[in-house]
C-alpha cells in the first residue's frame, strides 16, 4: 500500500502533484477563468459581506490558516484573524455580527477544533470548514464546507493534506475576490491561469530540488537546532518547515518571521546553527537579503530557497534550493515541498521512525 515507497510520508510527498490536481478537478477551469466551490456556493454572499473572517485550527492546519489570513486580507480586503482552537476554546471570545468562522482540519476529529467550532456556532457565527476526511465530525458540524480530496493521509506528519488545504484556500480567496470585485478581472484571470500550472510546478520542484535537498540533509543531520525564516506569505511556511523537522527528526527547530530574528533569536546564531531562508523574488526580497547577511556575518550556515536563476543569494548562501518561478502569491505551495523532503531525508539519515514519530498520534482526539 506504500506504492513501492519506503515510507508513507515519502509516498505522500511524492503524490502531491496528483493530489493537488485532484483538489482542483471540477472546481477550476483555467480557460474560462472559472472557479466553483459547490460546498460553499450558498454562503458566498455571506462571505463577501463578512465584516471579519476568523480561522480556527491546530498544528499544520493552523499554518494553512495563516496563509489564508494573508490572502483573505490581501486579495479580498476582509479583516481576518486566526486562533489556535485550544486558545479560542478556553477564552472569553468576542464574536461580532457578520463574522464568518472557518475551521481547518485534515482529520475532522481534532477535539479542540471540534469544541471551538461548536462554541463559535453557539455564538451565532456561520461556520465553514475545510476537511479532508469525508463525513468526519467537523465536516458534519459545520454549516458548509469544502473537502480537500487528497485521499487518506497515513504518515503522521501532514504533507499532502497541507498542500490540499492550500489549494482550497487559494481557490476560496480568488473566488471571493472575484465576486467581491476586490481584484481586477484581468489580474484574477491571470492568477487563475498561473494557479492551474501549480500541479506541474510541484512536480518540477520535486525533481529539481532532490539533489540539493539530499546534500543539505547530509550536512545538517547532526544539527541540534535549526531556524526557519520567511516573510509575508512565506512566514507560515517557515513555521510549517520547522514543525516538520521537529516532529520527525527530533531536531529542535523554530520558525520565525525573518525580521523578528533581530529581536532575540539572532543571539542563537553561531557556526553550528543552520538557518533556512525562504527567499523568493517578491517585495521583501531586499529585506531578506539583508537578513541573510546578518546571519552570515555571525558565522551561521545559510540554506536558501530561491527563485530559479537567483544569483545574488546563491553567492551568499552555503546551500541553495532553486524553486520554479510562479506568481509571488503561490510561492508558499512550492516552497513547502523541499522543506517536507528535507525533514524526511534528515529523519532517514537519523534512522527515526518516520511514519510513527514518538509521542505523536495522527489525530488528536483528546485535549
Ligand atoms: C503535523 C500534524 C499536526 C496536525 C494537527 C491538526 O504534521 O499533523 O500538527 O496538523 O494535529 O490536525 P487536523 O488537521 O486533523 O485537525
Amino acid at each position: 500500500e506504500k506504492g513501492g515507497f519506503e515510507h508513507f510520508m515519502l509516498k505522500e510527498i511524492m503524490e502531491q502533484p496528483r493530489t493537488f490536481r485532484d483538489c482542483l478537478r471540477g472546481r477550476l477551469k483555467a480557460e474560462e477563468a472559472y472557479i466553483k466551490l459547490g460546498g460553499i456556493r450558498d454562503y458566498i454572499d455571506e462571505i463577501i459581506s463578512a465584516k471579519r473572517i476568523l480561522i480556527i485550527a491546530c498544528g499544520t492546519s493552523y499554518h494553512a490558516g495563516l496563509v489564508a489570513k494573508y490572502l483573505f486580507e490581501d486579495l479580498c480586503g476582509i479583516p481576518t484573524d486566526i486562533d489556535f482552537a485550544s486558545e479560542f476554546r478556553y477564552r472569553k471570545v468576542v464574536i461580532t455580527e457578520r463574522t464568518v468562522v472557518l475551521g481547518i482540519s485534515q482529520s475532522g476529529e481534532t477535539a479542540d477544533t471540534i469544541v471551538a467550532l461548536e462554541k463559535a456556532k453557539k455564538k451565532g457565527a456561520k461556520v465553514l470548514g475545510i476537511c479532508n476526511v469525508v463525513g468526519s465530525s467537523i465536516a458534519r458540524l459545520t454549516d458548509a464546507g469544502v473537502y480537500t480530496h487528497v485521499g487518506v493521509e497515513i504518515g503522521v506528519a501532514s504533507t499532502k493534506a497541507f498542500t490540499g488545504q492550500l489549494a482550497i484556500i487559494y481557490m476560496m480567496a480568488l473566488l471571493i475576490a472575484k465576486e467581491k470585485g476586490s481584484l481586477e478581472y484581468e489580474k484574477y484571470r491571470h492568477l487563475v491561469e498561473e494557479f492551474d500550472q501549480i500541479p506541474d510546478k510541484i512536480e518540477q520542484t520535486l525533481k529539481n530540488t532532490y539533489t540539493a535537498v539530499e546534500q543539505i540533509s547530509a550536512a545538517c543531520r547532526t544539527a541540534s537546532s535549526m531556524i526557519y525564516l520567511g516573510r509575508g506569505l512565506n512566514y507560515p511556511i517557515a513555521l510549517e518547515g520547522a514543525l516538520k523537522l521537529k516532529e520527525i527528526t527530533y531536531i529542535h527547530a523554530e520558525g520565525y518571521p525573518a525580521a523578528e530574528m533581530k529581536h532575540g533569536p539572532i543571539a542563537l546564531i553561531d557556526e553550528n546553527m543552520f538557518v533556512v531562508f525562504i527567499a523568493p523574488k517578491d517585495k521583501t526580497y531586499e529585506k531578506i537579503v539583508s537578513n541573510i547577511q546578518e546571519v552570515k556575518s555571525r558565522g551561521g550556515k545559510v540554506v536558501a530557497l530561491v527563485t530559479e536563476g537567483d544569483k545574488t543569494i546563491a553567492k551568499m548562501a552555503d546551500y541553495t534550493i532553486e524553486i520554479p518561478e510562479t506568481d509571488k502569491i503561490f510561492t508558499p505551495v512550492l516552497n513547502i515541498i523541499p522543506l517536507q523532503m528535507l525533514s524526511y531525508q534528515v529523519a532517514k539519515l537519523r534512522e527515526c521512525n518516520i511514519d510513527q514519530p514518538r509521542n505523536l498520534a495522527k489525530s488528536v482526539t483528546v485535549e
